[in-house]
């Protein structure tokens, strides 16, 4: 390993919701870092932490038995004050005060926008995609995702166990913001009768024709998992199906922000090793103003104009999919 020159360091931030995996990403920021004889700025509170200079040294012993755990040791913040022009510069002079050569930004769509305005100021940055949402363009996958995935399906399958007792209808509201992406994977591998995202527009009449459908099947339960961002709301959909004759009696269940929490899976800390450990190193060679993001099986960078304001459309052969395999 070599030593660290002094002025030459990397900072690192996690910024806007938690997302399991963000610990493992940073650990190997830090540690790709000292391999590559640069020292490490940690950032604590995402651009709150910059525009206060809210830094401290990380070394390798920091990191330790960080890699299993959820959440961000580095803790996050959405800030309303990073959209301003004025903390923005505040946030580039500490950086330039602190030394720092490069900063890698952690988070979601808006994290990822914050570091395009600091990239437009001059400061070197590369993003690292990490929301539970996938909502990010320019990625298979954000950091995160899988862990939410495996928390939604351990807890539809035991809802499922007592909706087949009950005979039950029930609403699960998953997150996601105004992407589907969870919920639509959700129904996939959950087995659930139907599923409502924000990007395709259902109607009350089709929920109770697919829920009275279910029943006149055979089935002990229905499940209908809603996309937080759906237009139709669990309370709505709990309401219009009590009051329809549809076969079931009915529950809802919003699963909330457990989605964001929990021990990273093996997908989730490959990932985050991989993209932290790819963003050093675009960093070192000099590149700014660019995402690390995975395709397929390879890391890539992509610019972050291709990135910032580009929606994700919901897969179409998903789409088709959850009908067909809740026959
Ligand atoms: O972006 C991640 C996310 O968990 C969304 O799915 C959700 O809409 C939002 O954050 C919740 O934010 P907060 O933690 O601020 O309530």
């Amino acid at each position: 390993m070599a030593s660290a020159r002094p002025g030459s360091s990397i900072g690192v931030l996690t910024s806007g919701g938690d997302a399991p995996g963000m610990n493992a990403a940073i650990r190997a920021v830090v540690r790709v870092a000292l391999h590559h004889g640069r020292s490490v700025v940690g950032i604590a509170n995402g651009y709150d932490g910059l525009i206060d200079g809210n830094f401290r040294t990380l070394g390798a012993r920091d990191v330790g038995s960080i890699l299993q755990r959820g959440g961000t040791f580095l803790q996050t913040r959405r800030s309303a004050r990073f959209f301003e022009a004025r903390y923005q510069a505040e946030a580039r002079q500490h950086l330039a005060e602190a030394g720092v050569e490069g900063l890698v930004v952690i988070g979601g769509e808006g994290s990822i926008a914050g570091a395009q305005a600091l990239a437009q100021l001059g400061v070197k940055v590369v993003a690292v995609p990490a929301s539970i949402d996938n909502d990010v363009a320019g990625t298979d996958y954000a950091i995160g995702v899988d862990t939410a995935l495996n928390t939604i399906l351990d807890a539809v399958d035991k809802l499922r166990d007592t909706a087949s007792s009950h005979n039950r209808a029930f609403l699960i509201e998953t997150m996601g913001r105004g992407c589907g992406y969870l919920a639509l994977i959700a129904g996939i591998v959950c087995g659930a009768e139907l599923v409502l995202v924000p990007e395709v527009e259902t109607r009350v009449e089709e929920v109770l024709a697919a829920v009275r459908d279910a029943h006149r099947r055979g089935k002990a339960s229905a499940i209908i998992i809603v996309a937080e961002g759906a237009r139709l709301g669990i309370g709505e959909l709990l309401k219009a199906i009590e009051d329809a004759d549809v076969g079931y009696t009915a529950r809802a269940s919003r699963l909330g922000h457990i989605q964001r929490g929990g021990s990273p899976t093996a997908f989730d800390r490959l990932l985050a090793s991989r993209l932290g450990a790819r963003a050093v190193e675009l960093l070192v060679e000099g590149r700014s103003g660019v995402m690390v993001g995975i395709d397929g099986r390879s890391i890539k960078p992509r610019a972050l104009e291709e990135v910032v304001g580009r929606q994700r459309e919901p897969d179409p052969e998903f789409v088709g999919m959850v009908k067909i395999l809740a026959r």
